[in-house]
């Protein structure tokens, strides 16, 4: 049997036509998607499209803030070409200030006259990649020119909303109660509020997620699920809400670590039960880092470079990525054992492909990687992952957004560039907010040879979403050499009208420099209209989105 009879006859005997008789198969289609417009899945939250930003390397300072009184166009401080080009991405939160620096950061350090702040040594000190650091540089002594406040107003003027990580490590309870009342109390209510409305800030900020601790089994404290739950407990009881719908993130597994979210919630739910309506969300974090096919597990040893790879590198990448469907399943059933309503959503706040050294763009941007084509399909398909369990996820920060691990943006000094990973957000942006829709796809695997065995991966993939009349489906074709001719079959709607765009390049390791800015970019694909069904070639190694409006 040939390989289209063979999709074909699968597409025959899908569970998709059980309830909708089949419309004639195109001999010429390497894939077909069944586009169920009846069959909502759920909203997808537009949070699930945040960004994460933290102070190490050259994120927050060269990445974020410029300053104000710098020769770089900024707007209070912060890079206007990144405010430009973020707004045209629809940035819905924003994480801050870590990742692992949260947990050594204390916020007063951050507030008041900037003349006046501490300077402090970053957590990032005793990393290896800050070894090769001046070791007087801000990436070593944080100044603190960025706090709060400046946050805050990155925030307002990318129209998002902050999202602030609590140090549980270091500092007390009541510390976090107070970093509260410093942002949320109202004008004139407390000294904090006074100490806030000082630098101009009049207004309480209303912030309303918060991270209590981040990777607490390891750089947030190397605490045990069960203590991390008393902390937990003691971090989220009472804190005051000046009226905000304050949301609490636990701290979750390093991975896929079950056995981390298992002994949390037996303590939460079951021995020591804890009833908080504001405990909502539950980090996840996952990093595509080994790619060394099974040879080890060792954290340096088993990553890859960001762009020396072969297509082997490319495939395992995309494994590795697409790890994130297994996580969000088995983290949600075992949160479903004793969070029975499912109260609390899944938070992946940080997540993205982790390589060696060795392409950053400036040697202070510690865990900063270049960005290709293939970075850009693993953004791809763990958003198309996210959106296809709207129910399951309520928030996501992809690490982050400027100058490191999976950036969107490379900035140094004066210059600045969007990688392809900007791209994809963009091409993404209409799912923020719609109605994730049931998408049936059949597509023949990958095959290519792993160190001499056999190994696959799956041929297309991707998700749907609708918004009135308004239909967005976005596509993944991981195969480095084959196009894919894709038939789109509308069930329960005709198309009236159709457009596509699609993220390509001939090279896989294609990316965007300082020199050469736009290598990678997005243009138009076609799509065409014929007898209800839609058919689009999708290139090799490439990331399409095709809007569909209804008649
Ligand atoms: O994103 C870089 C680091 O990775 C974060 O600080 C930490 O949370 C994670 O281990």
């Amino acid at each position: 049997m040939d390989r289209r009879q063979f999709l074909k006859n699968s597409v025959l005997s899908g569970a998709a036509f059980a309830f909708s008789p089949p419309l004639p198969w195109t001999q010429s289609a390497d894939a077909r998607i069944e586009l169920l417009l009846n069959e909502p899945l759920g909203f997808i939250s537009p949070l699930v499209y945040g960004q994460f930003t933290e102070h190490i390397g050259g994120v927050i300072y060269d990445g974020v803030w410029v300053g104000k009184n710098s020769k770089i166009p900024n707007i209070s401080g912060i890079r206007r070409a990144l405010l430009d080009r973020l707004s045209e991405i629809h940035v819905p939160v924003i994480r801050w200030p870590g990742g692992c620096f949260a947990d050594s950061y204390d916020w007063r350090d951050g507030v008041g006259p900037a003349a006046s702040r501490q300077k402090r040594t970053n957590f990032w000190e005793v990393e290896p990649d800050a070894q090769r650091l001046h070791d007087s540089g801000r990436q070593i002594f944080e100044s603190n020119e960025f706090g709060t406040n400046e946050f805050v107003e990155f925030c307002r003027l990318s129209h998002a909303e902050p999202y602030l990580a609590v140090n549980l490590r270091s500092l007390s309870a009541l510390e976090f109660d107070h970093w509260v009342e410093y942002c949320n109390s109202p004008q004139g209510s407390t000294s904090l509020a006074d100490l806030r409305s000082s630098s101009g800030f009049r207004e309480p900020f209303g912030v309303r997620y918060w991270g209590v601790g981040n990777e607490s089994w390891g750089c947030g404290g190397n605490f045990t699920p069960e203590d991390y739950a008393s902390e937990f407990r003691r971090f989220t009881t009472w804190v005051p809400s000046y009226g905000v719908d304050l949301q609490f993130i636990g701290s979750g597994p390093n991975g896929d670590d079950i056995d981390w979210t298992h002994r949390v919630f037996e303590e939460l739910y079951t021995l020591r039960p804890y009833h908080n309506p504001r405990f909502t969300g539950w980090s996840v974090h996952h990093y595509a880092w080994n790619l060394s096919r099974g040879r080890t597990q060792d954290w340096s040893a088993g990553k890859g470079d960001a762009l020396q790879f072969d297509n082997v590198d490319w495939y395992e990448l995309l494994r590795e990525s697409n790890r994130i469907e297994q996580i969000i399943g088995d983290q949600w059933a075992t949160m479903g054992q004793y969070d029975l309503s499912h109260q609390v959503k899944l938070v992946v706040d940080e997540y993205g492909p982790w390589y060696s050294e060795g392409t950053e763009l400036d040697p202070t941007h510690i865990f900063g990687q270049q960005i290709s084509m293939r970075d850009a399909l693993a953004t791809a398909l763990t958003l198309d992952t996210f959106n296809r369990n709207p129910e399951k996820i309520g928030m996501a920060t992809c690490a982050q957004l400027v100058n490191n691990l999976n950036a969107l943006f490379l900035a140094h000094e004066d210059r600045f560039i969007v990688t392809p990973n900007f791209h994809v957000f963009a091409l993404y942006a209409g799912h923020q907010g719609a109605q994730a829709l049931r998408a049936e796809f059949s597509a023949a695997d990958v095959h290519y040879f792993r160190d001499g065995k056999p190994a696959s991966f799956w041929g297309l993939r991707g998700s749907a979403s609708r918004k009135g009349r308004q239909v967005n489906l976005t596509l993944v074709n991981p195969d480095v050499k084959n196009p894919k001719a894709t038939e789109i079959a509308l069930m329960g709607g005709r198309a009236a009208q159709a457009s596509a765009r699609v993220l390509a390049a001939a090279d896989p390791h294609a990316h965007n420099t300082f020199d050469q800015p736009d290598t990678v970019h997005v243009r138009n694909l076609e799509v065409s209209v014929s007898s209800g069904q839609l058919h689009v070639t999708v290139p090799p190694a490439s990331v399409a989105a095709v809007g569909i409006t209804l008649g």
